[in-house]
């Protein structure tokens, strides 16, 4: 907040000290105080040669010579801001708006950091729940932060049950299992995904089918599943299981979807991977079909570095799923194996780290949800398309995706790599799975005519959307946007 960075004349030296010390910023900005108009910097340099001049820490701010600072406006170009820097050899550079007033402070440190996507973030808790883990000799897939995270975790989406493991891809493995999907079933998928999202399905020799995505809010849409559902019906191959994708923190039309499953009597999967924190009419996502997964890889809203969680309110399904993911070994005195197992569980030391990120999701969930409006309002009149939020839903905004305006003809490889060059990760979104060479003889059932999510590829992009994002950080790749599509 540049508040903490402001003093007046009548502060004196011992608290400009306090400021540089305190503060991240490392200056402090002297403003005229009936005005609030910016006077100068003041750096420590400034408090020590007022010192040797013989003023005191109990001086005020009018002891120091008047010096004109280097500013920039609003919106200012990066570039520029750094050749200033480099020109004035300063560190740093307020910005003032129109009036003159500082309302921001650039620092060459954080202008020469990349801005990462979304990395990981995280709080106090964490080393607490680790260090107790290893305290108490709890190194294994199993202990109390595995039984308590997964309890916790139910509480907080409303779920009956919960099996911590290893990875959101293992989770939905899990469910397809437990689904009793086998080789040459027919499982329909989101085509506007990550391929975990459907690479489980080949794991089990399935067949997917791909749906399209509905431009109300990028997920699955329901009139093409209910296509795929009735072409299934009608060539004597129904589709057993749904794979409905809730992307980039939003949840799908979930309820159509459901009672579209059920009509079919296909088993409903909802892959939350992405949206942990959404909800939809108020009921969390990954809760409406028979299973829900989510991950907590690295990028995620929360993490522990690796990891996912298979709910479900079928407590007997999720008892089999811890079975099936500890080598399905047979409660016998010796090992007894009567099926194929997995090594898919969690450790009790991450699950410590998933307890303590748990906490504060919806902190998370506020911080993205802040990033995306702040995005929006301040790239406002550049055509950029952002993605919607369905009514009924309640989106984490885990990413903040956008489309470069349809008119333009800026391509969006372009655009990223301008980023990118300036030390701003972005992304494309997911390429769609029925483009992929991997899918290349899948049936694919598009929104209309068009091929929608094919379309949101050609200019989807992701911004650094992290809950640890700076302001600084976001003005930053928000005035390199302007400049570019400017
Ligand atoms: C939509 C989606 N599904 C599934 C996964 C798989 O999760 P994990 O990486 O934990 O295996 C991910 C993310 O990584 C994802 O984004």
């Amino acid at each position: 907040m540049i508040s903490e960075f402001i003093v007046n004349e009548t502060d004196t030296l011992q608290r400009v000290l306090q400021i540089i010390d305190d503060s991240s910023g490392g200056v402090a900005l002297l403003v005229d105080r009936t005005s609030g108009v910016l006077q100068r910097v003041i750096t420590d340099g400034d408090i020590r040669r007022a010192f040797l001049k013989g003023d005191d820490s109990d001086s005020c701010l009018d002891c120091l010579p008047a010096h004109k600072p280097v500013v920039v406006h609003e919106r200012e170009n990066i570039d520029r801001v750094r050749s200033l820097m480099k020109e004035h050899s300063i560190v740093h550079i307020p910005v003032v708006n129109d009036a003159g007033l500082p309302v921001g402070l650039y620092r060459r440190d954080e202008l020469e950091e990349n801005v990462l996507l979304s990395p990981p973030h995280l709080g106090t808790d964490e080393m607490t729940y680790v260090t107790e883990a290893i305290e108490t000799n709890w190194v294994a897939p199993v202990g109390p932060n595995l039984d308590r995270f997964e309890k916790e975790f139910a509480v907080r989406v409303g779920s009956k049950s919960a099996a911590a493991v290893s990875s959101g891809t293992a989770a939905l493995h899990l469910s397809l299992i437990l689904s009793g999907i086998k080789r040459g079933d027919r499982v329909a998928c989101s085509s506007f995904t990550f391929v975990a999202s459907v690479n489980p399905v080949m794991y089990q020799g399935g067949e997917p089918v791909f749906i399209d995505s509905e431009p109300d809010g990028w997920n699955m849409c329901p009139k093409a599943l209910e296509m795929a559902l009735l072409a299934g019906k009608n060539d004597g191959k129904p589709i057993k299981a749904v794979i409905a994708v809730n992307l980039y923190g939003q949840s799908a039309r979930i309820e159509k979807i459901s009672e579209l499953c059920e009509n079919f009597g296909a088993i409903l999967i909802e892959d939350s991977a992405e949206s942990l924190g959404a909800t939809y009419r108020g009921q969390s996502s990954g809760t409406f079909g028979k299973f829900g997964i989510f991950s907590f890889n690295g990028n995620k809203i929360i993490t522990t570095s690796g990891g996912g969680m298979l709910v479900s309110d079928d407590v007997e399904a999720i008892d089999r799923a811890k079975f099936l993911a500890t080598q399905a070994r047979e409660p016998a005195g010796f090992y007894q194996h009567k099926v194929v197992g997995y090594n898919y569980r969690l450790s009790n030391i991450l699950a410590g780290i998933g307890r303590a990120q748990l906490s504060v999701l919806s902190e998370r969930v506020e911080s993205r949800r802040k990033i995306f409006d702040n995005y929006v309002s301040d790239l406002e009149g550049l055509g950029i398309e952002w993605m919607p939020e369905l009514n009924e839903g309640y989106s984490t905004r885990w990413l903040s995706v956008g489309c470069l305006p349809p008119d333009t003809n800026l391509g969006v490889e372009a655009f990223l790599d301008h980023l990118l060059k300036r030390g701003i990760e972005a992304r494309r979104v997911w390429k769609p799975m029925h483009l992929q060479p991997l899918f290349t003889d899948c049936s694919f059932f598009s929104h209309s005519v068009e091929d929608f999510s094919g379309s949101l590829f050609e200019r989807g992009f992701c911004l650094p959307s992290g809950s640890s994002l700076s302001q600084n950080q976001q003005q930053r790749v928000i005035a390199e946007i302007r400049d570019y599509l400017s």
